[in-house]
Order: structure tokens, then C-alpha cells, then sequence
């Protein structure tokens, strides 16, 4: 048997960002930057398992045909390198710039080794690049932000405009996180602390337009998990207005963190995850990212909340597709027998009548809506979820060991791993009960990014 080419091994994800070789976790340092996303990664550069960290690096100019480039940031004598964030430091605060060429800047937790004796001796620490993230140069002064608690570490700055500051949400310990805000990324404040009950690691702080209802805009803050609050930020408090809200719920979505500098023209808030716990045996490479997804914070009867979707560009892999409309779903039949294959985009919209369950069966695994319930669930994961005038939406991403759900325009999400049997590809539309209806349903068959 001969070995197959890198990309094209048997359970290598065919449209999500996987390392070439060896371990990944937590994106890290999303950024855009001269027409290009940046998309470094918790890595182990050699082994098959978490350990040496380092930021791993790729780009793309589409989010999803993404180039691997050597190792960005690397374990040193001080210790080895979490996650953390990167901006573009456009009007140079940091003095990092050379001449026309703006820097990015990343700030990083770096994991000291135990030598003083305490657990997990972290410091917060920058680097800056002024050739498009190619080479990076460590910051003189570091750290910026010296050892504070036990877990301190996975900074994520953002700019605050009405105070020409830029802010910083860090992990502290056990629930609780930090706000800091500087001048300049390298001299920084300590804001206030804020306990959120249940969650921990990666924090992430964006303001957002609320779209629908009044207009206006909100900031929101996210743990690793995607959980989130919304609240009011007036560059010195993050004032909360929500408990801890979920529209993530599948298996093996974790260190959730969004792009910084996407252009004003563009306005998107796109989140990559990193899908924690999938398994890839025998493969050269060990887990896999989340396909980008674009959160939208919508007006609604209980207040702002996020939605969130598959990124626009995904339709640049679409094959030709097939369609129906206003088709009667019976029990026992499926519309999709003859459709064979294991990398889809699917969105149907179905009015589910008095049936008791619709779902789709994906190479034996079920994603059903449960109408009696008001529950959507996917490989072992489950969301409340309603119909709304007694129609749902739903679209599905299915790549070789991944099924993302996303419900009602992306109220609810699941994003979940899967390692289905090799030589199953169906895919099944049902209904249990009294019939249902297809209003409208596409799938299309996606095409590799790997040539
Ligand atoms: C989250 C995390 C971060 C840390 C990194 C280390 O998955 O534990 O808190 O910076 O992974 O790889």
C-alpha cells in the first residue's frame, strides 16, 4: 500500500485548517492584515501530542485555503509560548512600525518553567512584525504584564477608540478574568477583575452592532467555551447586562477567539474554534479548527443576542448543487438516497407539520430536531431550539470528521467531531411521525481546498 500525500490521507479534514503535521489547539493571534488572515496556532511542532508550545502559522486571503508557514513564535530559555492575540498597530502607539511597513504585535502568555517552585509561573509578553507576520522580534521590555495569579495567561487586545486605548481581557484563575487597558501595548493597567461562574481560559471582548430593533451597539465578552455576556464598556468597566448566555453548544467547540482588523467595509466579527477532542488515528497531523464563522448580535424579545454561521466564502467550494422545493417528507422515505459523498453544505428550511422528529442522517450519524422537545441535537449533543411558525431552518457543514449544525440562522450551533465508518457515505432526510414538509432545501457537494 502506498502512503497517501500530505492533505489527502483518509481522515485529513478536506475545508478545515489542520497542522501538516503534529498537534494543534487554540487559534491564536486572528488577524487581518494587507489582505491577509492570519491565523496562528497552539502547536507542537514534534510530537502528535499537546507539549513544546509554540505558535504554529498560516494565512489565506479566503479564510479557508490555507497556507502553512514556518513556526512563528518559539519556546525559549524564559519558557514556552500560549495563546494570546495579535492587532495591527495602525497609528504605531507601540513605536514598533518601520517606516511605511505597520506592525503587527502579539501579545502572549509565556509558560515559564516551574523553576521558582509556583505552579504555572506565567507572564503576558509581546513580539512584534513589521514583514507581515513572516519574522517576529521579541519585545525588550518584557514581560508587559508580570506574573499576577496562578493561571494568568491567553491576552486578547482590542482598540478602544473613544479612549485612544488599547484593552486587554486576560485569564486569571479558576472563573476569573481581568481588564487592562494601555496606551501603547506595552505599558498596562490593571481595570478591574470580573468573576464569571462555570467558565475559564481565552477570554475574547469585541464591541458589536446590534442588528434589528433600535440599532445601537453592545460589547461582548466570550470564555473559551463561546459562552458569552453582553454588556457596556466606557474604556474603564465592562458592565454586564445579561447572565451567561449560549449559542454554542456541540461537543468539541473550545478557545474560541475572533479576528482583530477586519476592514470597516468588510464589518464582519468571524470565529474560528479549536475542535477539541476529535480523534484522527493514524493520521500525521492531530486535530482540527472550526470552518470560520460569522457571529452577528441580533435585536431580540430578550435583548441582544449572537447568531452564528458558516463564513460567506464557503460557497467558493460548492459543485453544482441539487434542489427542492415544497416536497412532502414521509416516514420511511428519503429524498437524498441517491446522494453519495462526505463533504456537504446543506440548508433546508421544513415546515414540521405534527411530525415528531426531522433530521438528516449523516454517514449513520442523526442531527435531529425534536419537535415535542424543542431540541435540536447532533453526535451526542443537544440545544433548545423551537420552531417558529412552525418552520425550521437548518445548515449543515459536514466535512471527513466533522458535523457543524447550525439552527434557526444560527441561534443555536453544534459543532462536533465525528469518525464515522469508512465505508458509509449517505446521507439521510427523515421524519418520524405524521409527515413534515421541505419548503426549500439545497445541498451541495464541496469541492477539497487541497489541489
Ligand atoms: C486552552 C489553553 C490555554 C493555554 C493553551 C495552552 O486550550 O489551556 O489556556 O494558553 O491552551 O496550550
Amino acid at each position: 500500500m502506498t502512503t497517501p500525500s500530505l492533505y489527502h490521507e483518509a481522515l485529513r479534514p478536506q475545508f478545515h485548517f489542520t497542522a501538516a503535521r503534529n498537534w494543534l489547539n487554540d487559534p491564536n493571534g486572528l488577524v487581518h492584515h494587507n489582505g491577509e488572515y492570519h491565523l496562528f496556532f497552539q502547536h507542537n511542532p514534534h510530537g502528535l501530542e499537546w507539549g513544546n508550545m509554540t505558535w504554529g502559522h498560516a494565512v489565506s486571503t479566503d479564510l479557508l485555503r490555507w497556507r502553512q508557514l514556518p513556526d512563528a513564535i518559539e519556546p525559549d530559555a524564559e519558557g514556552t509560548i500560549f495563546s494570546g492575540s495579535a492587532v495591527v498597530d495602525t497609528l504605531d502607539t507601540g513605536g514598533f512600525g518601520k517606516g511605511a511597513e505597520t506592525a503587527i504585535v502579539a501579545l502572549f502568555t509565556v509558560a515559564r518553567p516551574d523553576s521558582a517552585g509556583i505552579k504555572s509561573p506565567y507572564v503576558q509578553s509581546l513580539a512584534s512584525s513589521t514583514d507581515c507576520g513572516r519574522s517576529w522580534t521579541r519585545y525588550a521590555g518584557n514581560p508587559v504584564i508580570p506574573f499576577i495569579a496562578e493561571g494568568n495567561r491567553d491576552p486578547k487586545v482590542v482598540w478602544h477608540a473613544p479612549t485612544r486605548k488599547w484593552v486587554m481581557t486576560l485569564y486569571l484563575k479558576d472563573d476569573s478574568f481581568a481588564f487592562f487597558n494601555s496606551p501603547d501595548l506595552k505599558n498596562w493597567r490593571h481595570l478591574h477583575d470580573m468573576t464569571v461562574p462555570g467558565t475559564s481560559e481565552c477570554p475574547d471582548f469585541f464591541e458589536m452592532p446590534i442588528l434589528g430593533g433600535d440599532g445601537g451597539s453592545k460589547w461582548v465578552w466570550t470564555a473559551a467555551d463561546g459562552r458569552y455576556l453582553v454588556g457596556s464598556f466606557d474604556g474603564h468597566r465592562f458592565t454586564t447586562e445579561t447572565g451567561l448566555l449560549q449559542a454554542e453548544y456541540g461537543r468539541n467547540s473550545y478557545a474560541v477567539q475572533t479576528f482583530s482588523d477586519i476592514l470597516p467595509e468588510d464589518g464582519r466579527r468571524i470565529q474560528i474554534a479549536w475542535m477539541r477532542e476529535g480523534k484522527y488515528p493514524g493520521m500525521p497531523f492531530n486535530q482540527q479548527m472550526s470552518i470560520p464563522c460569522e457571529l452577528q448580535l441580533r435585536s431580540t424579545p430578550s435583548g441582544p443576542r449572537l447568531t452564528k454561521l458558516p463564513v460567506r466564502e464557503i460557497e467558493s467550494l460548492h459543485e453544482p448543487g441539487h434542489h427542492w422545493a415544497n416536497l412532502a417528507l414521509q416516514p420511511g422515505a428519503n429524498p437524498l438516497s441517491e446522494l453519495k459523498g462526505d463533504l456537504w453544505h446543506i440548508r433546508a428550511e421544513i415546515e414540521v407539520g405534527d411530525a415528531a422528529q426531522v433530521g438528516f442522517r449523516i454517514r449513520g450519524e442523526a442531527a435531529v430536531f425534536d419537535a415535542r422537545e424543542g431540541r435540536i441535537s447532533c453526535l451526542g449533543a443537544s440545544a433548545p431550539m423551537k420552531a417558529r411558525d412552525a418552520r425550521i431552518r437548518l445548515e449543515l457543514l459536514i466535512d471527513r470528521t466533522s458535523v457543524e449544525l447550525f439552527g434557526n440562522d444560527g441561534e443555536v450551533a453544534l459543532t462536533s467531531c465525528f469518525l464515522p465508518s469508512a465505508d458509509d457515505h449517505d446521507l439521510e432526510l427523515f421524519t418520524t411521525g405524521p409527515p413534515a414538509r421541505v419548503i426549500s432545501m439545497e445541498a451541495y457537494p464541496l469541492r477539497s481546498v487541497w489541489p
